[in-house]
């Protein structure tokens, strides 16, 4: 791969990238894509973040968890009998991974068959034209007409508690838990930290949530957040908020970790604890400050609306910008500038972009929340219909 030259270099193969790859081959550029792999596990397999450790893998044990769920509280009820019924997490996991693996295979071919050269390394913007790669001993240097940085986000990490995946998580460990834990504490009632408890505590943990808002998913319309919090409490996830993780110290079983709340410290024993505080843009061995692109206050890559950076045939999409970190958010982001790279039109309508946080029910959202409308003094007119009068809702038990 030494001193090729590409019309596109994009760097990051996950939904931002490689769909912005695969567009600008399709609309008859030569292109490269480079990813290092989300993980140690992962290697030299595309689909970013979303498709290895995030998106897909969390889905599949949503999916399984809920099926356990339904056969421990719900069968009876539907003149099911079922005995001994048991958890093997080995194989909800093994199930796991055979999903990503057909999904990041998925997105191998698509790579190949679009002719876009899938590169596996890490990747260094030298000057504006110059990318090198590194993969073990060698290193490549690659010529380009325009880089795409699509190098997505990590989890944010808090100084005091740092990750080692066996009892201190990120979203990576806690998809990847080996026995059901008997306590497992959340920091963050974020969509990971609601989405992970939902798993862990549908098979059977124990699940505390801190919270350090004093309001519950406050992103979401006030009246839904309040019920998926009720709801979610039935479920038995205790969601303690307004509250500071003070201290967390390991012990060989166990964690005991301190909370300030707002009826003063407590003291609780958790077995694994997983932090889950948002993300932060990626640009570690990107080599940004030397060629001096921007990063705003808080790190991310900073764009214009044409997604440019202020160096002049340099572009970033997907997390690693910022706005709402979704898999799709970066793929429309990834669409729109390979067209525009090839001349045409390019556009983001990002006030039309839907949520989900699939927990049970799922809470899903498209546009402003009743909230935002007030505070801008949009009006409006809102309806409200209940799922018990829902015909499908009830012939379902939710
Ligand atoms: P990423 O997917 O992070 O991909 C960036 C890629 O760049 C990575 O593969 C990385 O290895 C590579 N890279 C970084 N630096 C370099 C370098 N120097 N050289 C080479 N390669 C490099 N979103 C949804 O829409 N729906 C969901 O249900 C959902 N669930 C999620 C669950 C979890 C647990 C997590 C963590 C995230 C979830 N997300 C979900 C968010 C989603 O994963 C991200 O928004 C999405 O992956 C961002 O895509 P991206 O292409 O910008 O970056
Ligand atoms: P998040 O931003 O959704 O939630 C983080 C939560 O942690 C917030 O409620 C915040 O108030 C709280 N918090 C921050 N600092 C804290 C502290 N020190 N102590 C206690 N609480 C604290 O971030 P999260 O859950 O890490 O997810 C990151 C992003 O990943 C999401 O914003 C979303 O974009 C994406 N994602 C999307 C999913 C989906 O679409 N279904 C699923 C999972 C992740």
């Amino acid at each position: 791969m030494s001193n090729k030259t590409f019309d596109v270099i994009v760097i990051g193969a996950g939904p931002a990238g490689y769909v912005c790859a695969i567009r600008c081959a399709q609309l008859g550029m030569s292109v490269a894509c480079i990813d290092q792999g989300s993980d140690e596990k992962n290697q030299a397999s595309p689909g970013g973040t979303c498709l290895n450790v995030g998106c897909i893998p969390s889905k599949a044990l949503l999916d399984s968890s809920h099926h356990y769920a339904i056969l421990q509280n719900e069968s009876n009820e539907h003149g099911i009998e079922c005995k001994n019924f048991s958890i093997d997490v080995s194989k909800m996991q093994q199930r796991k991974q055979k999903v990503v693996k057909a999904l990041t295979s998925g997105v191998k071919g698509l790579l190949k068959k679009n002719k876009v050269e899938f590169i596996y390394g890490t990747a260094s913007i030298k000057s504006a034209k110059q990318v090198e790669v590194v993969h073990e001993a060698d290193t490549a240097s690659l010529n380009a007409g325009k880089i795409v940085i699509a190098t997505g986000s990590k989890p944010f990490e808090l100084d005091f508690l740092p990750i080692d995946q066996e009892q201190i998580l990120d979203s990576t460990g806690a998809l990847d838990i080996a026995t059901v834990p008997k306590h497992l504490g959340v920091i963050g009632a974020g969509v990971i930290g609601l989405e992970m408890a939902s798993v862990w505590s549908r098979l059977g943990a124990e699940v505390t949530v801190w919270e350090a808002s004093d309001k519950f998913l406050s992103v979401v319309d006030k009246d839904i957040a309040a019920l998926g919090q009720k709801l979610l409490a039935k479920q038995g996830i205790n969601t303690q908020l307004n509250c500071k993780v003070l201290a967390a110290d390991k012990k060989a079983k166990n964690i005991s970790v301190t909370v300030e709340t707002s009826d003063g410290e407590t003291k609780t024993e958790v077995d694994k604890l997983l932090v889950a505080i948002g993300r932060v843009a990626n640009t570690d061995n990107l080599n940004l400050d030397e060629v001096e692109v921007s990063k705003d206050g808080r790190g991310f890559v900073e764009v214009n609306d044409r997604w440019e950076t202020n160096i002049a045939g340099i572009y970033a999409i997907g997390d690693v910008i910022g706005g709402a970190m979704l898999a799709h958010k970066g793929s429309e982001e990834g669409v729109a500038l390979a067209e525009l790279l090839a001349g045409q039109q390019g556009h983001v309508n990002y006030s039309t972009i839907p949520w989900v946080i699939y927990t049970w029910p799922e809470i899903a959202w498209v546009g402003a929340t009743e909230q935002e409308l007030k505070a801008n003094n949009i009006p409006y007119k809102s309806g409200t219909f209940p799922f018990m009068a829902l015909g499908r809702a009830r012939a379902m038990g939710d």
